[in-house]
């Protein structure tokens, strides 16, 4: 691991200390970037997935975490981003950011620590190279095949897995991924991917919300009608994706594994110029219970595989472990925690303090890992979200961002796409407050 500072809130110089006696710290935070927040709603439709559905071939596989590709094309622009540059997404996601950077010529890395997701990124590359029609003959063949076909082995000691499907679905599911498992890249994966996108409306879960909720009166689909279906989709985007983007032009993005709280194994052609990305939300959502059926059936073989995932990934859900030593490492984190731990009854869920611990930990290992290896004078847009539990605001944005300007950034702006209402229950209870879903803009000192 490499080696990190702590952030130490009184090095925050004599001015701020001056005010923090006087004020509460998320008081002081919103007052000192005030003249830096600017409203721009028009985002609010491309910091999130919604603005994918007309993008062919991204739109094949609901990510629902995503922010839009033409997110991605806006800060490009901005940020005059060029074929000399290299942008970089810590947090790819399904790979939105690299495959809007492969389209403008602009050499891209990203990583995820979620191998589902990178799974998806890396494959969404591999429809540049399909035939038409290809993907439409392989169904039929595999059509004949599977109904001989063996079970292909699926992590069933997950209890989700156990619920989760009819079980003549779930049958019909494990021949399919046999017979896909058996053909050779790049259709394999292609085929993988399409099948992916199928578990969802096949089974009694919907991913809405924190986790994978199960409802056993949702209407489900046929196997196999939904993937020939998918495979349509597929040939429909093949179509417009080769007149849209033009091979030729695009610079294949470098997607791999990887945790963004220690960036010293990853290989970068050049340091990056710029990062267009979105961490995961201090908001409770599980990335591994989300993408529960995807996991067990492909990329964990047992609940210990899918565990040692969760507890792997950046801190940002409730079952997050924190260390005896481990401190909020920001003052207006600190305030928060001391209140939600001095009012444990208010909360629906007691970890909750924790979870701020360990995230703000995280999150701040990722700024100074972006000050280590950015280029002098890269810019950095990140889409964050503020959170509030137990009535308690905390401005994730701002607290990033004084973070990031004592690892040697300036704070251009924070953009502030939308609003959001409270849970109703918040509401009830603490009145309505908007909380703030923001782009934070910031340069690396040159
Ligand atoms: C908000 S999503 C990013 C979505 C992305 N912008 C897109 O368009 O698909 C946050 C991502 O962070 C990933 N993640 C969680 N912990 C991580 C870590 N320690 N290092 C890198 N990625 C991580 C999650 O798996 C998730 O894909």
């Amino acid at each position: 691991m490499t080696q990190l500072r702590l952030f130490n809130p009184h090095d925050l110089g004599t001015n701020v200390l001056t005010e923090v006696s006087l004020t509460s710290e998320r008081q002081r935070l919103e007052e000192k970037f005030a003249p830096l927040l600017r409203e721009e709603f028009h985002l609010a439709r491309l910091v999130s997935y919604g603005g994918n559905k007309e993008v062919p071939i991204l739109r094949l596989y609901r990510y629902k975490e995503a922010f839009a590709f033409h997110f991605v094309e806006e800060f490009i622009q901005r940020f005059g981003l060029t074929g000399r540059d290299c942008l970089f997404d810590p947090f790819c996601g399904m790979g939105t950011t690299l495959f809007a950077g492969m389209q403008k010529g602009i050499p891209t890395v990203g990583i995820d620590k979620l191998p589902i997701a990178v799974f998806v990124a890396q494959t969404f590359l591999l429809f540049f190279s399909l035939k038409e029609g290809e993907l439409r003959s392989t169904f039929a063949e595999l059509k004949n095949r599977v109904r001989h076909a063996d079970l292909a082995p699926i992590a069933s000691d997950v209890a989700i897995m156990k619920v989760a499907f009819p079980p003549e679905n779930l049958i019909a599911l494990r021949q399919w991924k046999k017979v896909i498992d058996a053909l050779e890249p790049p259709l394999r994966d292609v085929f993988l991917l399409l099948f992916f996108s199928i578990l969802e409306p096949c089974s009694y879960t919907s991913k809405d919300g924190q986790f994978l909720r199960l409802n056993r009166k949702k209407r489900v689909g046929e196997p196999e009608e939904l993937l020939e279906r998918k495979v349509s989709e597929a040939e429909r985007d093949l179509q417009l994706l080769k007149q849209l983007w033009p091979h030729e032009k695009a610079v294949a993005p470098k997607v791999c594994l990887g945790d963004a709280r220690d960036l010293g194994d990853i290989s970068f052609p050049q340091r990056p110029t710029a990062i267009i990305t979105s961490p995961p939300y201090a908001n409770r959502y599980d990335y591994t219970r989300t993408y529960s059926l995807e996991l067990c059936f492909h990329f964990v073989s047992n609940f210990e595989e899918l565990k040692s995932l969760r507890f792997n990934i950046l801190r940002s859900h409730i079952e997050s472990k924190v260390d005896n030593s481990e401190e909020p490492p920001h003052p207006a984190v600190k305030e928060v925690v001391d209140i939600l731990r001095s009012q444990r009854k208010e909360l629906n869920n007691p970890r909750i303090p924790d979870m701020l611990t360990g995230y703000f930990v995280d999150m701040w290992r990722v700024v100074q890992e972006w000050a280590r290896i950015l280029a002098p004078g890269a810019r950095v847009a990140m889409v964050v979200d503020n959170v509030r539990f137990a009535g308690e605001l905390l401005p994730v944005d701002l607290v990033l961002s004084e973070m990031a300007e004592k690892t040697g950034f300036h704070v251009w702006e924070i953009l502030v796409a939308r609003y959001k209402g409270n849970s109703s229950q918040q509401m009830r209870k603490y009145g309505r407050v908007p909380v703030r879903e923001s782009v934070v803009v910031w340069q690396k000192e040159q």
